[in-house]
Order: C-alpha cells, then sequence, then structure tokens
C-alpha cells in the first residue's frame, strides 16, 4: 500500500514553529516513528510553502497511491484551487491538523478542502496523521 503525506505552508517549520500549539517535533522525525509503525506501507511525504506545488503534487499522485493525507496549513481555509485538485483526484484523501481548529481562532473554523475530503481529523497532535493513515488501511 502506498500513502501519500502532504504538508503545505509553514509546516517545515514544525518543532520551531509556536511550539504551544504545535509541539516540539520535527517532521521529519515523526515520520521515522510513522514509518516504523507501519512497516508494509510506503509513506511518502512531500512539503511545500507553495500553493501550485502543492496541486503539482496532488495531479502527480492522486491517480495512483492508495491514500493520501493532507494538511494545508493555513490554504485549508482559502485554497479553491487545492479543493479542486483534491476532487480532481481518484485517491481518497484526508484532511489533517495537528491542532483543534475549532477551538482557535474564527477563520481557522472553515475549511474549504473538507467537502471534497473522505474525512477531517483535527486536534490530536502528529497522532492526528497516524489516525489518518490507519483509516486509509482499515478501509
Ligand atoms: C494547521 C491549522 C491551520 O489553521 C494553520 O494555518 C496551520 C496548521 C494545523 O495543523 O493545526 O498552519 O493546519
Amino acid at each position: 500500500m502506498n500513502i501519500q503525506i502532504i504538508n503545505g505552508p509553514n509546516l517545515n517549520l514544525l518543532g520551531v514553529r509556536e511550539k504551544s500549539i504545535y509541539g516540539d517535533t520535527g517532521f521529519e522525525k515523526y515520520l521515522d516513528e510513522l514509518s516504523k509503525r507501519f512497516p508494509n506501507i510506503t509513506i511518502s511525504y512531500y512539503q511545500s510553502n507553495v500553493e501550485g506545488e502543492i496541486i503539482n503534487k496532488l495531479h502527480e499522485i492522486g491517480f495512483s497511491v492508495d491514500g493520501v493525507v493532507i494538511n494545508a496549513g493555513a490554504y485549508t481555509h482559502t485554497s479553491v484551487a487545492i479543493a479542486d485538485a483534491i476532487a480532481a483526484i481518484t485517491a481518497p484523501v484526508i484532511e489533517v491538523h495537528i491542532s483543534n481548529v475549532y477551538k482557535r481562532e474564527e477563520f481557522r473554523h472553515k475549511s474549504l478542502l473538507a467537502a471534497s475530503c473522505k474525512g477531517v481529523i483535527a486536534g490530536f497532535g502528529l497522532d492526528s496523521y497516524r489516525l489518518a493513515i490507519e483509516n486509509l488501511i482499515n478501509s
């Protein structure tokens, strides 16, 4: 099984950025733990701060992988173009957030992507990614 994780803007700064919200673990370290936890799954990782690059990645992998886990960061709340890309591909996509966006500023309560996704997982820290992968495996 092949699963693609895509992280959007500012998520390259995990472990450094606003630690009280996003924790102190960098994503590469977490990815290492994830890969060990799911030894039979190929987990690929892509991060970009650029909206168009995220869309290109969705187009590139979205017809061949078995599932996509996307944390589009702030683009979640603004990007019609990423929503359209998710709707265009055939792989199931799960939207994840590290923080509980519903406990935060109102502009974070709205996701433009969610309606095109299989489901949304938010608020479980980095464990949100594992929960999404568990779902893709079990379905
Ligand atoms: C985030 C929540 C977004 O509102 C924010 O812009 C992020 C991270 C999260 O994982 O909690 O960059 O997607």
